[in-house]
Parts: C-alpha cells; sequence; structure tokens
C-alpha cells in the first residue's frame, strides 16, 4: 500500500502533469530520442491505470506544446503517431475501463486524420465517469486565454453579454477544462521548475510538485510519493492557516 492512499489522506480530484524527460533518459542510454517518446507512452498508459485504481477521477496531459512544433520534423511526426496509435489502438481498451478521453487545444494544424480519430474518440468515450482522460496537444495556456477572449468578444458582439459584465466567471466557462474541477495538483518531471505556458489560468490555485525524476522512469511508486506530497499541504486560497483549521474541525464533528 503506498503512503498517498493509507488512511484518510485527502486525494487530489484533478492531477495535471507536464511530461518531461524523455530526451534525457534515452540519451543516458544511447538510444534516439524517439525511444525516450516510446517509452513515455507506456508511462502514460500506467499513469491512467494508476489514477483509475486510486479514484483519481481527472487526469491531464501535456502531451504536445504549441511551441513543439519547433522540434525537428521527425520527432513531430513521431509524437503525432504515437498520439495516432492511441487513438486507433488503445480507445477501446480505454473505453472498457471507463475512461472518457478529451483533447484540448487548436486542432486546425493537427492532420485531418487525426482530428477525425479525435472526434470518434471524444464520441465514444463521452459517457464515460470512472476517469476523464485530457490530453493537451497543440496546446497553450496563452492560446487558451486568447480563444476564450475572442468568444467572449464574439457573444458581446451578439449582443449574449456586455462589456461591463466581464470578469473572471464570465470568462472561466470559455477556456478549456471549464467543466471539470481546477487541478488540485500539477506534476512536473524532468526537473524544470517551470508552467512552460500549460495550463496558466486554471493552475492559479494548484498545488505544483517538481521532481527531478524523467518522466519514462515516472513509475507508481513516483506518483505515490508526489500524492503523499499533496496530502501533507495545507491549501488556503487566500485564507488564514487559522480559518482553514477550523474549517477543518467543525467538518469532523
Ligand atoms: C518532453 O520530453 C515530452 C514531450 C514533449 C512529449 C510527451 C509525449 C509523450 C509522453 C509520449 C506520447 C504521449 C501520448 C499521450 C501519445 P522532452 O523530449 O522535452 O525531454 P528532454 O527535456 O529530456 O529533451
Amino acid at each position: 500500500m503506498g503512503l498517498a492512499v493509507e488512511g484518510s489522506a485527502p486525494l487530489p480530484q484533478h492531477v495535471a502533469v507536464i511530461m518531461d524527460g524523455n530526451g534525457r533518459w534515452a540519451y543516458r542510454r544511447h538510444l534516439p530520442r524517439v525511444a525516450g517518446h516510446r517509452r513515455g507512452a507506456e508511462v502514460v498508459r500506467e499513469m491512467v491505470q494508476s489514477c483509475a485504481e486510486l479514484g483519481i477521477p481527472h487526469l491531464t496531459l501535456f502531451a504536445f506544446s504549441t511551441e513543439n512544433w519547433r522540434r525537428p520534423s521527425l520527432e513531430v511526426r513521431l509524437l503525432m503517431s504515437l498520439f495516432r496509435l492511441l487513438l486507433r489502438r488503445e480507445i477501446r481498451k480505454l473505453h472498457a475501463n471507463g475512461v472518457r478521453l478529451r483533447v484540448i487545444g487548436e486542432r486546425s494544424r493537427l492532420e485531418v486524420d487525426i482530428r477525425r480519430l479525435i472526434d470518434e474518440a471524444e464520441a465514444l468515450t463521452q459517457d464515460n465517469t470512472t476517469l476523464t482522460l485530457t490530453l493537451a496537444v497543440n496546446y497553450g495556456g496563452r492560446w487558451d486565454v486568447a480563444q476564450a477572449a475572442r468568444r467572449v468578444a464574439a457573444a458581446v458582439q451578439a449582443g449574449q453579454i456586455r462589456v461591463e459584465d466581464i470578469d473572471e466567471e464570465t470568462l472561466a466557462p470559455y477556456l478549456a477544462l471549464a467543466d471539470i474541477p481546477e487541478p488540485d495538483l500539477l506534476i512536473r518531471t524532468g526537473g524544470e521548475e517551470r508552467i512552460s505556458n500549460f495550463l496558466i489560468w486554471q493552475l492559479a490555485y494548484t498545488e505544483l510538485y517538481f521532481t527531478d525524476t524523467l518522466w519514462p522512469d515516472f513509475n507508481r511508486p513516483a506518483l505515490e510519493r508526489a500524492l503523499h506530497s499533496f496530502a501533507q499541504r495545507q491549501r488556503r486560497f487566500g485564507r488564514t492557516g487559522d480559518q482553514v483549521a477550523e474549517d477543518a474541525c467543525s467538518a469532523n464533528e
């Protein structure tokens, strides 16, 4: 039994992950970078299974950023192939395990067949409730805020919203992931300690966990260490520590 699942330690309802370190994992083994991505894709499978088993209902993975197009074209093609494989070959298994798959990001730059596979996978799994797996593909946090602003502006133009009524709550429903709880825990593997244009709006109150472990090595014990760290933290959401402690006492009465 892992540390984080002992007793009544609070589990995050939504875990977001920046999966970094595939290239370095391969380099250390004198393998091509693509070998690291292949192993990384296997770890994605294991992670989905672990979250489902532990009862974490939402998992969001940063699979391809708006900046990743700058990588060598062979590597971009390989990453897209891995994504294709997941959508084509593994979607039935995910469906059978109650996984609802969704993709966030700018789709127009993705190849037509991938867009079609995404539509099919989302339609097939839309009613599943065990785990929502969201893949961020050609996603950037700034893109997300910009697309939300564009849609709010269109609603203003259509006379549905008044400019003076626009506030955080007006904008929020137009952002990616609006219909699920904001991430409680962000895990970034690979040693860097930054957000790298991931969910910049949605991570405002998220607990951040950085680890040197490279993504291909991020196994079940590594996940449990992250969950244990999360369970130790006191989330105040702007309140004082005393207020949080009082609330916890009254909730336990
Ligand atoms: C970062 O490692 C990882 C990525 C850019 C892509 C993540 C992709 C996968 C885990 C595999 C495919 C996933 C799916 C969902 C099909 P890096 O290459 O930047 O590593 P480095 O920093 O060591 O070079």
